[in-house]
């Protein structure tokens, strides 16, 4: 039998608690999915700011109503994959824009410096959700994002919520993290992996994201998605590309505007792209 994972429960709490009263961390062997589990929470009434982590997902889900796969675990007791949720009551004035900020927020906490051009891979942002990772070998899908939200109750504070207001949801963020290598079988877009760019564990990759994670979604409750812009386009993988969306239609993409809406110049103009239904796909590898 493989050694027990160690989860860094502790560390992640004291980093994590001054930031949000009441937060717990809670670590799972196996669950369906950590956002699905939240989600029944909190529309059980349970809002209390959650990190919920699993070791094994047994029906992890994507965007768009996607199976998200977690790579089989290997001989060695390593985890291959990182999959948590964040589940807390957030009130921005706009919510557009959230799952890129999310992306920024744990794209810079694994790689806070991007690397020079053909040395180390480079954790690039797939709008609206996808984490890649990016060299001269190519694009790979690192992880993605899923963000779900529920309607919040809060009995003590509905008389002090100001008028004009954006009501408190609470928000679910689920991030699925390929950290070993993993086949690509089943999957659209070839895997890529943490591991990849240096020796992670899933512990360790998780401890460097809650904590910045919990702050950039309270800076973004405050301020939105536009002060995060020019740093999503630090690592916008599909600036400059052919993209084909969903609808058929392609065109070039320009890169995210202030609401994180997707620039795409199409035969009909260029299109602001917001729709969570619409999916995007680059036609191939951006020019060297
Ligand atoms: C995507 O690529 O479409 C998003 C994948 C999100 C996967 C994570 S894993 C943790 C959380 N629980 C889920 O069921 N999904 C998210």
């Amino acid at each position: 039998m493989s050694a027990p994972v160690r989860w860094p429960a502790e560390a992640l709490w004291e980093a994590v608690v001054p930031r949000l009263p009441g937060f717990t961390v809670e670590i799972l062997p196996e669950i369906d999915s950590t956002n699905t589990e939240l989600m029944r929470r909190a529309r059980a009434g349970r809002y209390e700011p959650t990190l919920l982590v699993a070791e094994r997902q047994t029906a992890g889900r994507g965007r768009l109503g996607r199976t998200w796969h977690s790579a089989e675990a290997g001989e060695a007791g390593a985890l291959p994959s990182l999959t948590f949720s964040l589940g807390l009551p957030l009130a921005p004035r706009d919510w557009s824009g959230l799952s890129l900020a999310v992306g920024v927020s744990v794209a810079e906490s694994l790689q806070p410096v991007l690397p020079a051009p053909g040395t180390t891979p480079r954790i690039g942002l797939k709008w609206p959700n996808d984490l890649w990772l990016s060299d001269a070998a190519g694009d790979r899908k690192l992880g993605g994002i899923l963000i779900e939200t529920a309607s919040f109750h809060d009995l003590h504070n509905a008389s002090t919520t100001s008028p004009g207001a954006q009501a408190t949801r609470y928000v679910v963020v689920g991030v699925g993290l390929n950290v070993l290598p993993r086949s690509p079988e089943g999957l659209s877009t070839r895997p890529g992996c943490l591991q990849e760019l240096g020796p992670l564990d899933a512990p360790t990759a998780l401890l460097q994201v809650a904590a910045p994670l919990v702050a950039l979604l309270q800076g973004f409750a405050a301020q939105g998605f536009a002060p995060l812009q020019d740093r999503f386009a630090a690592r916008d993988v599909l600036r400059g590309r052919t993209v084909v969306l969903s609808d058929g239609q392609s065109g070039l993409a320009q890169g995210v505007g202030a609401d994180g809406a997707l620039q795409v110049h199409t035969a009909q103009g260029l299109q602001a792209i917001t729709s969570s239904e619409v999916s995007v796909r680059p036609t191939a590898a951006p020019p060297a």
